[in-house]
């Protein structure tokens, strides 16, 4: 049995339809995560979780019961927000403490919890401290640490790391998986970060304009979009407008604009006639010089428009003789020497047969 359903659940505001028909299950002890652009309905479908708003239709369930009438402080949740929410005048310890005095707990109980759940959050030092005297990071793990000294059910995390610096949120990010791992408790997510999602989550929901995409596991959204709008959310990708000409047992043979005709596997519900997109990410991209295109598999001659150094690896756009431009992502290995490449140069680009994704519109 899932521990949290959402069974075709609608939220409007005016004409908008915030949240459209959402239907999805998480598991006890799962990260899952909502990802999708600013407006797409996450906070939304949170904050009717929490029970702030109620749904208009549909029903949330937990443990199989409605939540429906349940008002949100008996509700076994918490949420931690974007900008923590702290209270000022308390220091960390009395922070931390706080829902267990709302919730009548007994002294000593309360003082082991807070030094546990400090420990978890590697704040022992800070006990003392006022919410001013904390970095970011820091203050995020206060307001982490008050959501899961309760040890709550499931713990609502709106774009928590949104406020810190790029270094900071990594770090956040890998204690964050760790702490999940410990504690056991159930995390539902939010972000509009893909790289986040991806390395955080169990299973993510891809949202747009209040729908769900695609749900799944992070190497099939990422290796596997269902359709253009995850394809183009998570990563960088080259997708190119094709129209399907046959479906063999494997294969599809697509027209691609500006490539002419390619191969690529077959996807489920191809059919001759049909309008798509051919999907193909820069690091599945190979470059050779135009005389070593020996092993390339499907490849097109080309030049290299332009270049984006980024230390580890190098981005080369590459205009093709027939009209495309697609992005390639090479590693930058060879020893003393920064990139393979240069502007200008005559090159073949290619991919594995195997590689590029027919994508339905
Ligand atoms: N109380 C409200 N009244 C009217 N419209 C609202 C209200 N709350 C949200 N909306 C609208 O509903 C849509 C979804 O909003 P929501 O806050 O859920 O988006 P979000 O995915 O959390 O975005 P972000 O990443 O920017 O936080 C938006 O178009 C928003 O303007
Ligand atoms: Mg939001």
């Amino acid at each position: 049995m899932a521990l949290l359903e959402f069974r075709n659940v609608s939220k409007r505001f005016g004409k908008l339809l915030a949240v459209d028909n959402v239907s999805f299950s998480v598991d006890s002890g799962e990260f899952f995560t909502f990802l999708g652009p600013s407006g797409c309905g996450k906070t939304t479908l949170l904050r009717m979780l929490a029970g702030f708003d109620a749904p208009d239709a549909g029903d949330i369930l937990l443990d199989d019961r409605s939540l429906a009438g349940v008002p949100p402080e008996k509700r076994p949740l918490h949420t931690v927000f974007q900008n923590y929410a702290l209270f000022p005048h308390l220091t960390v310890e009395g922070n931390i403490s706080f829902p267990l005095e709302m919730a009548g707990r007994p002294k000593a109980e309360i003082r082991t919890r807070v030094a546990e759940t400090l420990a978890l959050v590697h704040l022992e030092e800070k006990g003392h401290a006022f919410p001013h005297e904390l970095s970011g990071g820091q203050k995020q793990r206060v307001a982490l640490a008050r959501g899961l000294v309760n040890r709550p059910r499931l713990l609502l995390l709106d774009e928590p790391l949104g406020a810190l610096d790029a270094k900071l949120r990594e770090e956040m990010q890998i204690e964050l998986i760790a702490l999940q791992r410990n504690v056991g408790v159930t995390f539902i997510f939010v972000t509009h970060a893909q790289q986040e999602a991806l390395a955080l989550s169990h299973r993510i929901a891809v949202m747009n304009r209040g729908r769900i995409m695609q749900l799944d596991e992070p190497d099939k959204i990422y290796g596997f979009p269902l359709n253009r709008f995850v394809a183009d959310f998570i990563g960088k990708i080259n997708l190119l407008d094709v129209d399907v000409l046959a479906v063999d047992a494997d294969v599809l043979t697509l027209s691609a604009q500006g490539l002419g005709t390619l191969t690529t596997p077959r996807v489920d519900g191809a059919n001759v006639g049909d309008h798509g997109c051919l999907a193909l990410r820069p690091e599945q991209l190979r470059l050779a010089a135009d005389h070593e295109a020996g092993d390339l598999g499907i490849h097109f001659p080309g030049k290299v428009h332009d270049l984006l150094y980024e230390g580890d690896v190098t981005i080369y756009r590459v205009a093709l003789e027939n009209g495309a431009t697609l992005e390639a992502m090479i590693a930058n290995s060879a020893p003393g020497r920064p990139r393979f490449f240069e502007v200008g140069d005559s090159v073949v680009l290619g991919w594995r047969p195997d590689a590029g994704r027919y994508l339905h519109d």
